[in-house]
């Protein structure tokens, strides 16, 4: 495997926004994107959900009931009715702390318009949201990130990551380009172990790993970085677990703070 991380000599761990700099401002809108990587994320981490007209957007939920005030499934609302929402002033009222008068109004991003400002400069590590309630959502992807010249043999390996909790969806990506990395999310309740077998499965398609950092543990990481796959926990916040998860060897992290991370990284 080719590793992503050699980019930086295998020495710095790879710091993603999650969702943006989600910590500071609206998850998923252009300004949190743009913070990011003011605050020295690697990666942008955009989950993608699909309009009823078919548009891919950057959205956590399945609904817009948490982040806009209003209630619906983004899968019964075009994308002009999507535009017209604000998807900023939650963040205010939830965080009166860190409230600013920017964030009010703030628009969901589509794929393309967060395109269209970061990239080629950028770096995306781009979920598959709930792929089975969006039919033809790869295809969607895979054809805008052609049409932006991000994916393909001739693009540095990594620049733009492709992840899901779905086997479906990353076998899909899969099979219609195999250069893209894909990491595989899975769920734990308990203290994650993993069989040589589910490892051997993974690896006939995905490049790394990714699951809650409080489910992983030493051994956990050892036998998944020995068979070869990266490896990324997340949701991190606190600065005692990332030093611990980079004492213990993860391949990088998502975090809501990647000033906090890269802070980290920095003082090691
Ligand atoms: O993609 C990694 C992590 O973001 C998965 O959890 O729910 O924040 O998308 P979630
Ligand atoms: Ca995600």
């Amino acid at each position: 495997i080719a590793d992503i991380s050699s980019d930086y000599g295998q020495v710095k761990a790879i710091n993603i926004s999650h969702r943006g700099a989600s910590g500071h401002a609206p998850e998923h809108t252009l300004h949190a994107y743009e913070l990011g990587n003011v605050m020295k994320g690697d990666y942008i981490e955009i989950d993608l959900q699909m309009t009823k007209d078919g548009e891919l957007i950057a959205l956590h939920d399945e609904t817009i009931d948490r982040t806009t005030g209003k209630k619906g499934l983004v899968k019964n609302l075009t994308l002009k009715e999507l535009k017209k929402l604000d998807a900023g002033s939650w963040f205010n009222e939830a965080f009166p702390e860190k409230k600013s008068t920017e964030y009010m109004g703030l628009q969901i991003p589509t794929l393309r318009e967060v395109l269209d400002r970061f990239g080629p400069d950028s770096k995306f590590f781009i979920e598959t949201k709930s792929p089975e309630v969006y039919p033809g959502m790869e295809e969607k992807l895979i054809n805008i990130l052609n049409e932006y010249n991000l994916i393909g043999a001739h693009q540095t390996f990594g620049n733009v990551i492709i992840q899901s909790f779905s086997i479906e969806s990353l076998r899909k990506v899969h099979q219609m380009d195999e250069s893209i990395p894909l990491v595989q999310l899975l769920s734990y309740y308990a203290p994650a172990v993993i069989t040589d077998s589910e490892v051997s499965k993974i690896l006939e398609y995905a490049v790394g790993v990714g699951l809650h950092y409080t489910a992983v543990s030493p051994g956990y990481i050892q036998k998944v970085t020995d068979s070869g796959l990266m490896i990324f926990p997340y949701t991190v916040n606190e600065k005692d677990d990332m030093k611990m998860l980079l004492d213990w060897g993860v391949t990088g992290m998502f975090t809501n703070y990647p000033d906090r991370l890269d802070e980290v990284i920095q003082s090691r």
